[in-house]
């Protein structure tokens, strides 16, 4: 039995995706970042440990419990929980938000997006206008292991729906 109701529902990034990540986010001299779709903190706590101690990061997921249960002690744990903003909601309003306040719009160097497929595009409309222009959106699942790549009838109703989301 799951302790937690969304185990076995999400994946953390993989290893070798947040490696890479770690490399984009020092070449890009990141400081100011937002990530939508947090579940334990693995990117989070991988992203927090590679910006500078005065960073900030404002990351938001639907979802807090697998954060603060699983993730956080460890973020604690390895000093960078200051850096961290986890804002407890659905992405959409809060980049809604962020983009009403002058002082965020095209501030943030760096964008991670590992959250509901669907609103990908959604996600990009209001990330091109946070992140500052020479800065990095990066989005999770894009290949989604290969499946854009196959033709529709391979799939499920409900995969066909993920995967013209993702081709878009
Ligand atoms: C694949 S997991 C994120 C994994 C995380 N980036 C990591 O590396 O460990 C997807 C997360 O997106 C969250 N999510 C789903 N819909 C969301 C929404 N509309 N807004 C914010 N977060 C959402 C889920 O609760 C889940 O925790």
């Amino acid at each position: 039995m799951w302790k937690y109701e969304v185990l076995g529902l999400f994946y953390g990034t993989s290893p070798d995706a947040a490696q890479s990540m770690g490399m984009i986010l020092k070449l890009v001299n990141a400081e100011n970042t937002i990530e939508v779709g947090v579940f334990t903190g693995y990117s989070l706590l991988l992203t927090a440990l590679t910006i500078p101690d005065d960073g900030k990061i404002t990351a938001t997921d639907i979802y807090r419990r697998t954060y603060d249960e699983i993730g956080l002690p460890i973020i604690k744990k390895a000093g960078v929980e200051h850096k961290i903003d986890f804002i407890e909601a659905p992405a959409l309003p809060v980049l809604d938000k962020l983009l009403e306040d002058p002082e965020k719009v095209g501030r943030f160097d760096f964008g991670f997006v590992d959250a509901d497929k669907g609103n990908y595009w959604n996600y990009h409309e209001r990330l091109a206008n946070l992140v500052k222009v020479g800065g990095v959106i990066i989005y999770d699942n894009t290949l989604w292991e290969g499946f854009v790549a196959l033709p529709e009838e391979y799939f499920s109703e409900e995969e066909r729906i993920t995967r013209k989301d993702m081709i878009e």
